[in-house]
């Protein structure tokens, strides 16, 4: 079983020295791409740029802006059983990378942002049969009504909703897999190891 995950943040550059990101710490996409090495699949692992080390037998490919992200993550989505988008893909870019260093002007400055492509969501528009697609839903507010609408309308297989409390880059989360056929799985408090490998079991058996 061929199994793509995607993780950490990705990079919009506003110039050459600066960029928006978030924090996203990989932790969880490299539990996930180390728990389906551990079953035995052959793992391709789409990565921003993190502090942590890839799990040893994963191809890795390393990217920064979404735009690269969503260019690996379509490409090798064609080849894989299995996607699991972990990573925490931004939804804005600077609508222009300016091509020197932006200099201060008296006075505040705007910034004009732009939509970057829902990579899960083209994933899976274009889903091939027996593909499995799963995404995560990090919310604040009603979390599994959310992530429910979401698994909808982006076509997925399954959704781990987690509810951010502490922001990103705790070392435990607290999951709970919403399947399409209507499947509520709670997953027990856990570290990020233990609740991908747990994840791996509901949605592979
Ligand atoms: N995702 C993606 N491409 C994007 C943005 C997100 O593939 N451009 C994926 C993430 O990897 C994750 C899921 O979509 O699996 C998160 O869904 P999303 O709707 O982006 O969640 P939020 O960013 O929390 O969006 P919203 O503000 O709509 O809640």
């Amino acid at each position: 079983m061929r199994v793509l995950v995607s993780a950490g943040p990705t990079r919009e550059y506003i110039d050459p020295v600066r960029f928006i990101t978030n924090r996203s710490s990989g932790k969880m996409g490299y539990a996930v791409a180390q728990a389906a090495l551990e079953r035995g699949c052959e793992v391709v692992l789409v990565t921003g740029p993190v502090a942590i080390t890839p799990p040893a037998g994963a191809r890795v490919i390393r990217v920064e802006s979404a735009a690269q992200m969503a260019e690996a993550v379509k490409r090798e989505a064609a080849e894989c059983d299995m996607v699991v988008m972990a990573a925490a893909v931004a939804d804005y870019r600077p609508a222009r990378i300016a091509a020197h260093k932006l200099k201060k002007q008296s006075g505040g400055m705007t910034l004009e942002l732009e939509r970057t492509e829902d990579i899960l969501a083209a994933l899976g528009a274009a889903k091939k049969p027996g593909q499995v697609l799963v995404g995560f839903a990090a919310e604040t507010d009603d979390l599994l009504e959310n992530a429910a609408a979401k698994l909808r309308r982006k076509n997925l297989d399954w959704i781990a909703a987690n509810k951010v409390c502490d922001g990103f880059g705790a070392d435990t989360d607290l999951v709970t897999l919403l399947g399409r056929n209507g499947e509520v799985v709670e997953l027990p408090l856990a570290p990020k190891p233990e609740v991908a490998k747990r994840m791996l079991d509901v949605i592979l058996g």
